[in-house]
């Protein structure tokens, strides 16, 4: 492979996306990202990710921004349905939001300035950084001179085309590219969704506030998991009325269910594959939910989807490249492109900063390619396989069964 590419492109410009940008700037190289959103990727989902070793890892080498990212619970505790803790774990976990870290990626990446941190001074060794909206790649191919060739459409469908030395896909789990190499690669329905929600802390109940704050906090029912943390609020915000307590409750569906259909359809009749956007969901269904919440969880965590004013669901798949590099290693997937974990495992932004920093080891030359992709796919094989068995037990079997929660060590 070209040694040291000159002009890197990377398809996605999410968190694993940014990631791997930054990495290619510090070490000089020229980089541009093509996103096919029309701006910047604020979905106001505001919600949670758990800040894994492998991301703290990342944040201390390459982050550097006079802001502070995480909230640390400092127990780990399972509720019965009755609302009592049944199990106490001293394990602290550091949470953070996703659009605190893609903003604070975006000011490193490419100096965007937004209320959430300050843009950090620039290092005249770095390379230059793009961050292009509106690129949606479409076709990849290899130029008889080696080099790759990225077909894209911007937004009013015309059509596109760059060169580049090395192309990192870092598209999601329904990955674009990885579809074009490797299309019997599918993405496979797990059996159930994750209803999701934030409340803010200072409008929580003293009660609610007693339980969630400082605490991770799980409960396990028939067929049923719902796991609260606190998390950043609005610009990254970490002061106490303004931070959020985070929920995603895992509930079964038959997809081929009337039920499955209607949950997906939003209130302009378009159906949803992966994700059902906030403020897109039926009133009546989320009225029910509710009623649902009371029936089947303790009264803290009913209470807590109660009182959120807007969910949103995201389903559960699993999804695994068989490899990670093409093109004698000018190409190479990132992230949940190379795996789609279930979400027990918080193992999805970890995975981002772990191939991230996989990928920066082997540019400097303290590994070789092969030890590389060989480590980016057993971190994904290996997590891949504890969230299957996580979200197995705790969804399909019986409640003795239900995995402890503080197996989740990644
Ligand atoms: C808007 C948004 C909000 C999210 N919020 C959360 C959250 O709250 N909690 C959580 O745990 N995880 C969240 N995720 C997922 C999380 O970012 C990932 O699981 C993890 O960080 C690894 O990300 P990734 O960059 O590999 O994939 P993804 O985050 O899925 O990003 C893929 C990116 O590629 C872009 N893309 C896809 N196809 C193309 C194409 N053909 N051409 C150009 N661009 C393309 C997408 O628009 C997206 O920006 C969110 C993702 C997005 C995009
Ligand atoms: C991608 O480009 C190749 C080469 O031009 C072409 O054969 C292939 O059909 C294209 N694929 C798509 C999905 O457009
Ligand atoms: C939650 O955390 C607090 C400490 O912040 C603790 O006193 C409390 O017992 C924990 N659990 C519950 C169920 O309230
Ligand atoms: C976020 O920042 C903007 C701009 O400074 C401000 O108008 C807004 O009130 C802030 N929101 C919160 C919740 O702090
Ligand atoms: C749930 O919220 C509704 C209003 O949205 C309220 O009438 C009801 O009392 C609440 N139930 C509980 C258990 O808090
Ligand atoms: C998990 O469940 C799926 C679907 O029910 C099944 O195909 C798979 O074998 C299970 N895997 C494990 C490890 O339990």
């Amino acid at each position: 492979m070209a040694a040291q590419p000159e002009n890197v492109i990377i398809v996605g410009g999410s968190l694993a996306g940014l990631f791997c940008g930054l990495v290619f700037k510090h070490l000089g190289h020229n980089v541009r990202i093509f996103e096919r959103s029309p701006s910047a990727l604020l979905q106001s989902q505001g919600a949670g990710i758990v800040f894994g070793p492998p991301a703290q890892e990342y944040f201390a080498k390459h982050v550097n921004v006079n802001h502070p990212l995480s909230i640390t619970s400092y127990m780990r505790q399972t509720l019965d349905r009755s609302g009592h803790p049944i199990n106490q774990d001293r394990r602290q976990q550091k949470m953070v939001s996703w659009d605190l870290l893609y903003f604070v990626m975006r000011a490193c990446f490419d100096g965007l300035e937004t209320t959430y941190c300050e843009v950090p001074p620039k290092n005249p060794r770095d390379g230059n950084a793009k961050y292009l909206y509106s690129r949606k790649v479409t076709n990849l191919t290899e130029k008889s001179d080696g080099l790759l060739q990225v077909e894209f459409e911007d937004q009013d469908g015309k059509n596109g085309v760059e060169v580049a030395d090395m192309v990192l896909a870092a598209d999601g789990p329904g990955s674009t590219i990885r579809e074009l190499l490797l299309p019997e690669v599918k993405r496979k329905y797990a059996g159930y969704v994750a209803w999701r929600g934030t409340l803010l802390e200072s409008e929580a109940t003293q009660e609610l506030k007693d339980t969630f704050v400082n605490n991770f906090t799980f409960f396990h029912g028939p067929g049923t998991q719902i796991v609260a943390y606190l998390i950043p609020g609005k610009n990254g915000s970490l002061d106490q009325d303004s931070r959020l307590i985070n929920w995603v409750w895992y509930c079964n569906y038959d997809q081929n269910s009337q039920e499955y259909k209607d949950l997906m359809t939003d209130i302009d009749g378009h159906f949803h594959h992966f994700t059902l956007p906030i403020g897109k969901m039926k009133p009546n269904l989320w009225v029910q939910q509710k009623k649902h919440a009371i029936n089947v969880l303790p009264p803290q965590f009913a209470k807590l989807v109660n009182d959120t004013e807007q969910a949103f669901v995201q389903v559960i798949t699993d999804v695994m490249s068989p490899k990670v590099s093409f093109f004698d290693d000018r190409l190479h997937l990132i992230g949940d492109a190379i795996a789609g974990f279930r979400p027990h495992t918080v193992a999805s932004t970890s995975q981002a900063a772990y191939d991230s920093l996989l990928l920066e080891r082997m540019m400097k030359g303290e590994m070789t390619e092969k030890q590389m992709q060989g480590e980016m796919m057993r971190y994904a094989r290996q997590v891949a396989e504890i969230g299957v068995q996580m979200g197995n037990r705790s969804q399909f079997e019986s409640l003795k069964a239900a995995i402890q929660p503080n197996t989740m060590a990644l």
